[in-house]
């Protein structure tokens, strides 16, 4: 486990600027390894302080933070009808990875689908962040679907785990 201490919390809106810094330097360093519009179209959409604003108005997200000193680690996801939980933003700062800090956030994510009732969770991600692939088929995730050269050109993978309920 990490040798610094890390609290999971909820996000809220006064963490906006600080989980937005977050999010762009993952975005940073995945340029050159995503397609580039790609990137440019996700990072318009989740980095958007009013998006991000309104998500986390709503009851049905779940938007969970990792804190050691300032924020290091979001993940964020939403319950939807049915039993069906998706993740749609996972990433941990650069320089506090491999440490158990997104495995943690991921649990907790978890816990909470699960006290929802969630039977299965899901999320999209792609066949080049194989740390993301690799953590989510240690946590039981399989992959479900392989879109070829999808939006932007960018091939996407399926991944999702069943719930035992
Ligand atoms: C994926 C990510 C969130 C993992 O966070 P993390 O805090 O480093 O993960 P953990 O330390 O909990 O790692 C858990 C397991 O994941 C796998 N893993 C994580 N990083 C890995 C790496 N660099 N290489 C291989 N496997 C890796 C390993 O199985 C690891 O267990 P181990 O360290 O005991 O071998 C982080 O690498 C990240 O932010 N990546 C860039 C953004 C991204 O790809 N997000 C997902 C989008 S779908």
């Amino acid at each position: 486990m990490a040798e610094f201490h890390v609290s999971v919390r909820k996000v809220e809106a006064p963490d906006i600027p600080q989980v937005i810094d977050l999010m762009k330097n993952v975005y940073r360093e995945l340029r050159g390894i995503l397609k580039n519009e790609y990137l440019d179209a996700i990072t318009a959409e989740t980095t958007s302080p009013e998006n991000l604003r309104g998500a986390l108005e709503k009851a049905d997200q779940i938007i969970l933070a990792a804190e050691s000193e300032r924020i290091i680690d979001v993940i964020s996801g939403r319950i939807l009808p049915g039993g069906l939980a998706q993740i749609w933003w996972f990433g941990v700062q650069k320089d506090r990875r491999r440490k158990g800090v997104g495995s943690k956030l991921l649990e907790e994510f978890t816990s909470i689908a699960e006290k929802e009732g969630v039977h299965k969770i899901f999320l999209t991600t792609c066949p080049e962040l194989e740390e993301a692939i690799n953590l989510y088929r240690r946590f039981g995730f399989a992959e479900e679907g392989y879109l070829r050269d999808h939006q932007f050109h960018q091939d996407i993978k399926i991944y999702s785990r069943f719930l035992k309920i």
